[in-house]
């Protein structure tokens, strides 16, 4: 075996986030707002964004780095044509043992039987609340919570599971749909993860206040749902999981706000024009687009990520101040979260 990779800190690197576009059909207040993002908004044009063989081709040589877990993100990774071909892809990527996509749902209902086919078994939906008026708000396009709903149910019968939910959940915005989400997604294939708001990007106006945390998130879904403590998977995992005591399904919060993860963070991220980020919050990547294009070897561009990784010190959510708020950052739907 050849000796782990590991940052300045001791961290190995273990996953890698993909995101294969920039765009989305959602303007989600808090990630796109309609103000930033509006009609006018430059998307990165097509020739710049990495295609699926220049993603395969970074995902193999990132698998040779210790890679193990891949994610595909966006923007709405689904939006991107022919996603099931960069799939197929993939799953024959030797090293790799999971691959997953987080998705608004939006287009879940028409593609969920083609991603299973393709090879995927596992994914993750964001949804925001399940009350209509709240969830049409909070994605500013008025996007029926009905039809992410029947994409969550298409999930289901082509046979994904788990089906992680990700609720991002902010004071006074959609608190009154805890339950009703704890209530609704509490048994399998379901897991249910509540994600304390972050500050994320430049443009969303992020405040203290409007964070909910997460051990007061559990307190009130326990007042209604009894839930004992599960013990991670791994070390550092990122969400801290529960069972509900008795319809026995899986429950988790995300703390990144009030208990960060950082010291074991294995997370790298590659954006959609092969800008490769150590962190959420870098505010630079290291350019993989050009040496890939330039015809540099794979044993090059290991070399590349080996230096990148070796370097690496980031733990934004660690040492987050009022003085860090101020730092330019990538914006989420650049490096899909
Ligand atoms: P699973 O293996 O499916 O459990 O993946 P995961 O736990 O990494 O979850 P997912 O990728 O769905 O991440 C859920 C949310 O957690 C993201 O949307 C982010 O809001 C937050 N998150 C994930 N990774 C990080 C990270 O490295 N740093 C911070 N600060 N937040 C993260
Ligand atoms: N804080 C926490 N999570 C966020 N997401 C987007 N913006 C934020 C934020 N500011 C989540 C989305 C989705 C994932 C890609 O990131 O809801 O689940
Ligand atoms: Fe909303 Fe996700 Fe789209 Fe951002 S990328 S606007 S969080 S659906
Ligand atoms: Fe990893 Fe950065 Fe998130 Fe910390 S803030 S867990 S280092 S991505």
């Amino acid at each position: 075996m050849p000796e782990p990779l590991l940052d300045r800190i001791g961290r190995p690197l273990r996953d890698l986030r993909v995101s294969v576009t920039d765009r989305c059909n959602f303007r989600c207040t808090y990630c796109m707002p309609k103000e930033v993002f509006g009609k006018d908004h430059a998307f990165l044009p097509r020739s710049q964004i990495l295609t699926f063989e220049e993603i395969t081709r970074v995902a193999a040589i990132f698998a040779g780095l210790g890679v193990e877990k891949l994610r595909l993100t966006g923007g709405e990774p689904l939006l991107r044509k022919h996603l099931e071909k960069l799939i197929a892809l993939l799953t024959g990527v030797h090293g790799l043992q999971d691959i997953t996509l987080t998705t608004n749902g939006s287009l879940l209902e028409q593609k969920a039987r083609s991603l299973f086919e393709a090879g995927l078994r596992r994914i993750t939906v964001s949804l925001d609340a399940l009350d209509p008026r709240t969830f049409a708000a909070m994605n500013d396009m008025e996007f029926p919570v009905e039809r992410v709903l029947q994409g969550i149910q298409a999930a289901a019968d082509a046979g994904f599971a788990p089906i992680k939910i990700n609720m991002v959940v902010r004071r006074g915005v959609n608190e009154a749909d805890l339950l009703p989400m704890a209530r609704r997604f509490q048994e399998p294939p379901f897991v249910l993860r509540f994600i304390e708001y972050m500050d994320v990007g430049n443009t969303n106006g992020w405040r203290l206040a409007d964070v909910v945390s997460g051990n007061e998130i559990l307190d009130r879904i326990g007042a209604e749902l009894p839930l004992v403590p599960l013990t991670p998977n791994y070390p550092g995992e990122v969400a801290r999981r529960f069972r509900h005591r008795d319809s026995g399904g899986e429950i988790g919060v995300i703390t990144s706000v009030t208990q960060p993860f950082c010291r074991h963070c294995t997370r790298a991220r590659l954006a959609a024009d092969g800008g490769l980020y150590p962190c959420l919050f870098a505010n630079r990547g290291l350019d993989l687009r050009a040496p890939l294009r330039a015809g540099l070897g794979d044993r090059e561009i290991a070399e590349l990520i080996r230096s990148f990784w070796s370097a690496r010190e980031d733990r934004y959510s660690e040492v987050r101040s009022e003085a860090t708020r101020e730092l330019p950052k990538p914006e989420m739907s650049v490096l899909g979260g």
